[in-house]
């Protein structure tokens, strides 16, 4: 390279590259950006001299990690589910309220009956809050339109705000995540719908990155969860799946049988569904938010995942019925006091292992060559990001070499 389009200096570096110290930490570090890539990381003092930089910005002893990636989102939806919260309190449970049309079916009703424009309007802000707290990469379900023209909706909408926000946005088509009203009593016609209509058409209009399906009791069984993956891998589509959540149904078997990218939730996984995960190379997305907001008691097999190498990542699973989170820092701490991460574990559950469940190798870490996606923290410690709960200690951002925001120092 014969130039930096931008030289970040005075900065201790997180880089989250495995095999060397704890974080992949390097005190006293410098990172030199040229066009949208990392072009140089290490020790200042190495730096080389004789390449100039356009713009040289002091971080004042700050921390920058990779950009955070939140890997599992449902945060493009209308209206909220507020009361559904108050009724659980008061002892009807989940299943209960999806049995009887709500939970995810109340917000299919709002999410079809609003526009695009209404429908970007409710979702900018929270996507805005992840992006405030150092988030770069935001993977966006679909599956409250359960109609192709409104999946559809959903996924041009992420990818609407992906551009105002300037972030990067994943598209998920998940359009077998309930059975709509209009299917009641007849799941395995609609997911022929969703195999023979849904799935080619968001191929077609190359509106998704990768499909999800429900696999659960009040989702879809293990045989109608097969026909949606692979009817998605029939158009070239990568697969990732909600599995274990509620029950066992060998959801993570499942996933790693379709060599997904991810399998997600997981508490009720058994020992031989992480084997198989390990065997095809699948993460497992860790979801402490729901496991909270559900008052859920049994935790993902974490000891498991670990001693058998699974990669664990940590997300929001921002949605309006089981997670009505927009803070992933949040989410490091809660995996941390609720699952047992370390706090290292979690923050490569946001930053490498995230970038992983979505199949971006360009980022996740810092290192030569990968994309400058890179966030601030006035941290005195990288523990920090685990430790705290509330506040925002971000204090600028770096999206693909451009300097988002930045109130460092
Ligand atoms: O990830 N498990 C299914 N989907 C969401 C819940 C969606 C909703 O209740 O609206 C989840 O927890
Ligand atoms: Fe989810």
């Amino acid at each position: 390279m014969s130039r930096f389009d931008l030289l970040l200096v005075d900065v201790h570096l997180a880089t989250m590259q495995a095999g060397g110290a704890p974080y992949g930490a390097l005190r006293d570090g410098a990172v030199g950006i040229a066009d949208d890539r990392i072009a140089w990381i290490g020790r200042r003092v190495d730096l080389p001299r004789d390449i100039p930089a356009t713009q040289t910005v002091g971080c004042g002893g700050a921390w920058l990690t990779p950009g955070l990636v939140d890997c599992h989102t449902h945060i493009v939806y209308a209206g909220n589910r507020a009361g559904e919260f108050e009724r659980r309190l008061n002892g009807a449970s989940y299943a209960d309220i999806a049995r009887e049309g709500g939970g995810i079916n109340a917000t299919v009703r709002a999410t079809r009956a609003a526009d695009e424009r209404e429908l970007a309007a409710q979702s900018m802000p929270r996507m805005a809050a992840l992006a405030g707290e150092g988030v770069t990469t935001i993977e966006v379900k679909s599956g409250y339109g359960l109609e192709t023209a409104a999946e559809l909706k959903q996924l041009r909408v992420a990818r609407e705000l992906s551009a105002e926000l300037g972030i990067a946005v994943r598209t998920t088509l998940l359009a077998a995540h309930a059975v709509p009203p209009e299917f009641a009593g007849r799941a395995d016609d609609y997911v022929d719908y969703v195999c023979g209509d849904t799935i080619p058409a968001a191929a077609r209009a190359c509106v998704a990155d990768a499909v999800d399906a429900f696999c659960e009791g009040i989702g879809f069984t293990p045989a109608q969860t097969r026909r949606v993956l692979a009817a998605a891998r029939a158009h070239g589509l990568p697969v990732k799946l909600h599995a274990d959540q509620l029950s066992d149904t060998g959801g993570a078997g499942l996933a790693a049988a379709a060599s997904a990218l991810s399998a997600d939730h997981l508490e009720y996984t058994n020992d031989e569904g992480v084997a198989a995960m390990a065997e095809a190379g699948t993460v497992a997305v860790l979801l402490p938010g729901a496991f909270y907001a559900l008052r859920e008691t049994r935790v993902p097999p974490v000891a498991a995942l670990r001693r058998r190498g699974v990669p664990m990542a940590v997300a929001s699973d921002c949605n309006p019925g089981t997670s009505p989170v927009t803070s992933l820092l949040l989410m490091v701490n809660m995996a941390c006091t609720l699952f047992g991460l370390t706090p290292e574990e979690a923050l490569a559950g946001v930053t490498a292992n995230a970038a992983r469940a979505l199949g971006l190798a360009d980022r996740g870490t810092l290192a030569p060559g990968l994309r400058a996606d890179l966030a601030c923290w006035a941290i005195a410690e990288p523990a920090e990001l685990a430790y705290r709960i509330g506040g925002n200690p971000n204090v600028g951002a770096v999206r693909a070499g451009r300097i988002a925001h930045w109130s460092v120092g």
